[in-house]
């Protein structure tokens, strides 16, 4: 047989296949549905309106503190099929009692959905999120909210309020440590892997749990960065800059959605119809159910908008939300209905998708397949999943600088730890790690110590400062009895640490924020250094030794004078419940940094809302620096310190052999974008390459560079890789102005690779 006819049967025959896979896999599907549904459309048969509406709520049902109001739940609601899920409550024993109640006392025995903010882990904690998308490690991704689903689903838990893919543009803003930074392209491929990390291939695995993409929408815009704030970009800038990852999250299959606390065209999320119904199920055809945040709905009123928990309900429900979190006055809605101010209709659509989520949950099969109370001690925080965070932390980190290859450090010599960080135990998990167990996490010194151990190396440490001078402010900054604080004076602490500096070869400072300085309601305006931190940093660099600074931080902080006088700097990030051991493997060089920025690192605070992929001005300014009647500051640089994308490693890199299969792309076609990659150093190290491209003229504007792909390659020393990528009108695309549909126009794109997002190479595509 001729090649070609092989080829054509080959052709054939995975045809056939697909489709028969396909049908298959249809008719399966179709018949789970139709089974779903006789199920509930019998139980809705039986249910009042009462316990229709019972579905709708969700009450905190436990001690973990994640809002201002608690709800007032009681066993009795349970009884009284008045409660559809709770929420906050940590414990296998502790769930499966209440389920009991609920699965045993109540008139029709429906289970309780138990959700919790699973963020970044569960007992075993990962990096925050903004680190996790410094990784761009799709798989690692993924496996985190894997790993976080085993452990959360062994102790009770089906559903988590996770992925939060806001983008974010502005460092003041506390919550921009939950998203995966400023970049809509890369939030959106985490958002899926975090959706199927969740999800895995079925809900019905008793080790996978509902995903919630949060929140929607365009909550990462709030003004000025402060937290509860309103938003206000417009269509064109919301569906390019924002709307992606969302979209992303729900075309993965996310089973939920939680509406954001802000408005959207002047309407709150939780009651904004062309937001939950009509873009949301039916453009963009999501099937499952919509949750409300924390107190969401009452906030109709706050905003002005409602004059009655009464009418906030109705207008949320008549809206397309499905659940209420934390809401308040469900019973009214009874009246409502009957008195025809409330469709019934809307009550049926809520309740039948919440029943529908634990269905598909496998709930009514077993109302207690979360609750294996044997399960939780092999799985929750097992030496496997501690040592994926640690490899996962290792790679998370960003080099921003170092000089002379200071790191890695050797393990020998004296090595003097200072900070107020480095020795701080319940400050290692991070902001949004409800269900962590922080005394049995390391500090940097015990990771320190143990990679020293037995080396002859010696480690002296002194904290050498608190967080900040103010006491109340630094009780803000440990909001969640978290303190560290020192009441020693200033000046004693600050010898103590001098002292040992003096004795030592090198220094290592692990400063920066303490962990509720991000996360929900940290916004800030000050993103600098904590002053008392930095003035112990400047004494130390007095001293003319080496320093190497370990940052903390839950967002990008403004580090211009660090840059300008410290010769190494590790952002650190958050790096969750391994990560003293993930710091000690890069200082000491067992790990090769390769982590990349997800967000730019700005020079000032004034600098922002700020991104590498800002849309086109008029009179746009290249350089960066000041020239009159150019879009500029007249006192700092435009530019960010450390752009998008950049982060050092200890090998390096070169790029070659850049070219494009094509140099003309018919609009219904594509190219392949091809370049190698060479570890020119003498270690193996991972590169993150970054393909940008800029559309010169379009009908709206477009950005200066927009990432568009990008490729993780691990390479031996001495090793090169060809990287290929395929650019398509579905890659290379846009929302275009007014009817905001996906489109890619003729005309020339710059087709750039590269390191970061300031130093790429370009080609020159023309699309016709
Ligand atoms: C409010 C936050 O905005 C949301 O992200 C979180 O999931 C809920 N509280 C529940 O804790």
């Amino acid at each position: 047989m001729s090649t070609q006819h092989k080829t054509s049967h080959f052709l054939f025959f995975t045809l056939l296949a697909v489709c028969t896979f396909s049908f298959i896999a249809c008719t399966h599907q179709n018949s789970d549905d139709a089974q779903m549904n006789a199920f509930i459309d019998k139980l809705m048969a039986e249910m009042t309106l009462e316990e229709k509406i019972g579905q709708l709520n969700l009450p905190v049902g436990g001690d973990i503190v994640t809002g201002g109001v608690h709800s007032s739940l009681s066993m009795e609601d349970i009884r009284n099929g008045k409660v559809g899920g709770l929420f906050n409550l940590k414990g296998a024993q502790a769930i499966r009692d209440v389920q009991r109640i609920a699965v045993e006392q109540s008139r029709l025995g429906i289970p309780l959905l138990f959700g919790m903010d699973v963020i970044h882990g569960y007992e075993t904690i990962f990096p925050l999120p903004l680190a996790l998308s410094c990784s761009w490690d799709l798989q690692a991704i993924e496996r985190s909210a894997q790993i976080a689903a085993r452990e959360a689903t062994a102790d009770g838990i089906c559903w988590t309020f996770s992925p939060m893919v806001d983008v974010c543009h502005d460092g003041r803003w506390g919550r921009i440590s939950e998203g995966s930074g400023e970049d809509p392209y890369l939030g959106s491929r985490i958002a899926e892997a975090m959706v199927r990390g969740y999800q895995g291939a079925s809900l019905a695995d008793k080790q996978t749990m509902m995903a919630c993409v949060k929140h929607f929408a365009l909550y990462g815009a709030v003004e000025a960065g402060r937290e509860y704030n309103n938003v206000y970009p417009d269509d064109f800038h919301a569906f390019n800059e924002y709307m992606q990852p969302y979209k992303a999250a729900v075309d993965a299959g996310a089973g939920s959605v939680m509406a954001a606390f802000n408005t959207v065209h002047g309407i709150p999320s939780s009651g904004n119809r062309w937001l939950l119904t009509d873009l949301l199920r039916d453009q963009w055809k999501f099937n499952g159910f919509v949750v409300s945040d924390y107190t969401g709905v009452q906030h109709l009123g706050d905003n002005g908008v409602s004059a009655s928990h009464e009418q906030s309900n109705i207008q949320c429900i008549e809206a397309g939300l499905d659940m209420l979190m934390v809401g308040e006055d469900l019973d009214q809605l009874v009246a409502a209905v009957n008195e025809g101010r409330c469709s019934k209709l809307s009550i049926d659509n809520a309740c039948r998708r919440i029943l529908e989520a634990k269905y598909k949950l496998g709930l009514f099969d077993d109302p207690y397949r979360y609750c294996d109370t044997t399960l939780r001690e092999q799985v929750i925080l097992c030496d496997d999943h501690r040592a994926e965070a640690r490899r996962i932390a290792g790679e998370c980190m960003v080099l921003l600088k170092n000089d002379n290859n200071l790191l890695p450090l050797q393990k020998k010599g004296t090595i003097a730890l200072i900070g107020p960080l480095a020795d701080a135990r319940n400050n290692m998990a991070g902001t949004w790690a409800v269900a962590a167990v922080t005394d049995k996490y390391k500090t940097v010194k015990e990771g320190m110590e143990d990679a020293l151990r037995g080396t002859g190396a010696r480690l002296l440490y002194a904290k050498g400062s608190n967080l900040m001078y103010d006491a109340s402010q630094e009780a803000i900054a440990t909001i969640f009895g978290h303190s560290i604080r020192d009441d020693r004076s200033v000046e004693t602490m600050r010898q103590e640490a001098l002292n040992i500096a003096r004795q030592a070869d090198v220094i290592v400072a692990v400063m920066g924020e303490a962990s509720e300085m991000s996360g929900e309601c940290a916004s800030r305006v000050n993103i600098e250094m904590p002053d008392a931190q930095h003035d112990m940093l400047a004494r130390l660099a007095q001293l003319g030794k080496p320093i190497v600074l370990v940052h903390f931080a839950g967002r990008p902080t403004v580090m211009n004078w660090e840059s300008e006088h410290l010769p190494a700097i590790l952002e650190s990030w958050f790096g969750g419940s391994e990560c003293a051991d993930a710091i000690a493997d890069v200082l000491f060089g067992d790990v090769n940094p390769s982590g990349k920025l997800s967000v730019q690192l700005p020079r000032h605070v004034g600098q922002y809302p700020f991104s590498y992929r800002a849309m086109r001005t008029s009179r746009p300014n290249e350089g960066g620096d000041f020239a009159k009647y150019s879009s500029c500051y007249a006192d700092v640089s435009s530019k960010p310190l450390y752009p998008f994308g950049y982060g050092l490693s200890y090998t390096t890199f070169a790029y070659s052999d850049f070219y494009l299969t094509d140099t003309v792309m018919p609009l219904n076609g594509s190219v392949d974008v091809h370049v190698t990659v060479t570890n020119t150093g003498n270690r193996a190290g991972a590169e993150i390459v970054q393909l940008y491209i800029a559309d010169r003229v379009a009908k709206g504007v477009r950005p200066y560079k927009e990432l568009r792909g990008f490729e993780r390659v691990e390479l031996a020393a001495g090793e090169s890789r060809e990287v290929v990528f395929t650019l398509d009108a579905d890659r290379m695309g846009y929302y275009e102005p007014y009817n905001l549909t996906w489109t890619m126009e003729s005309g020339d794109v710059d087709v750039m690779v590269g390191a970061n997002s300031a130093e790429t190479e370009k080609r020159l595509l023309h699309v016709q």
